[in-house]
Formats: C-alpha cells, structure tokens, sequence
C-alpha cells in the first residue's frame, strides 16, 4: 500500500491542492510514507516498491503517463509539478523510469554514499528540490 502513496502523492489531497510549505514538514511526511517498514532508513528496495506502485502495467518501467495520472486524478493542481518530478527522475531522458534512474535518483538523495538515505538526507533534499521547483507548483501560494 505505501508504495502507491509515495513523495508527493503520500499527503492527502486537500493538503497538497492547498500548500506544500513548509516544505521540510511535506518533506517530512514523504519520508515516513516511503519508509516503508519504518526503520528511520530509506533504503534502495524501499525506492524500489515505491516506482513499483506505479507501474500499472507491470511491465518493470514506468512512463510518463502510469507516473503523472495519479497526480491527474487526485490532485490536479499539481499536474505541472507531476510532470517535473518525472523529468528529474528520468535521468538517462528514455521516457521510462527503470532500475538506471532509480540507481542515479538514490545516489543524489544518499548525500554521504553510505547506501542509505537518512531522514536527514531526504529531509534536505526534498526541501532543496520544492524550492527550485516553486515556478511549477507555487501559485497563489504565500510565505
Ligand atoms: C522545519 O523547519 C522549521 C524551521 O526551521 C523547524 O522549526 C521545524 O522543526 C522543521 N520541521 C521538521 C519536520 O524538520
């Protein structure tokens, strides 16, 4: 179940249409969804369930459609935002997101290369990543 509900589809949708500030607190909330056997460890097998929870077909690689109609469906004000986060994602730019990007997208996050990433880690990253990102998803919002 956590893996449908990762990064920013793990809030509910009435909090995500409003607002994703702090976002150290939205942050925050992702990890422990994404952590998901709550060890205070996110690890490459967690990130792993977590795509696996999109990929609707179950054909081991996500496009850019299994990943955004989630978003579309629940929460479209974040339809922009959806779509940025699966072009970071899609590091080798192929339109699939497989075992390549996941190996890149956890090495950025794992700042310190110990093969874990921390809440910390996570928490600095995320937060780093809705502020560059603000363009696409801060409209009308405020502070
Ligand atoms: C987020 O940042 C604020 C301000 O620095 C701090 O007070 C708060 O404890 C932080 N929250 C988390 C979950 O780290």
């Amino acid at each position: 179940m956590s893996a449908l509900y990762f990064l920013l589809l793990a809030l509910p949708a009435a909090t995500l249409a409003v607002n994703l500030k702090p976002y150290n607190e939205t942050a925050h909330m992702m990890f422990v969804e994404s952590d998901a056997n709550g060890d205070g460890m996110f690890t490459r097998n967690e990130l792993d369930m977590v795509f696996k929870g999109y990929d609707t077909n179950g054909d081991g690689r996500v496009t850019r459609h299994e990943y955004t109609s989630y978003t579309d469906l629940h929460t479209p004000t974040l339809h922009d935002l959806s779509h940025a986060l699966y072009d970071i994602y899609d590091s080798d730019n192929d339109h699939h997101l497989d075992k390549h990007d996941y190996d890149n997208f956890f090495a950025i996050m794992d700042a310190d290369g110990d093969g874990i990433v921390q809440e910390m880690e996570f928490t600095i990253y995320w937060t780093a990543l809705y502020g560059s990102l603000e363009h696409v998803h801060g409209h009308g919002s405020q502070g």
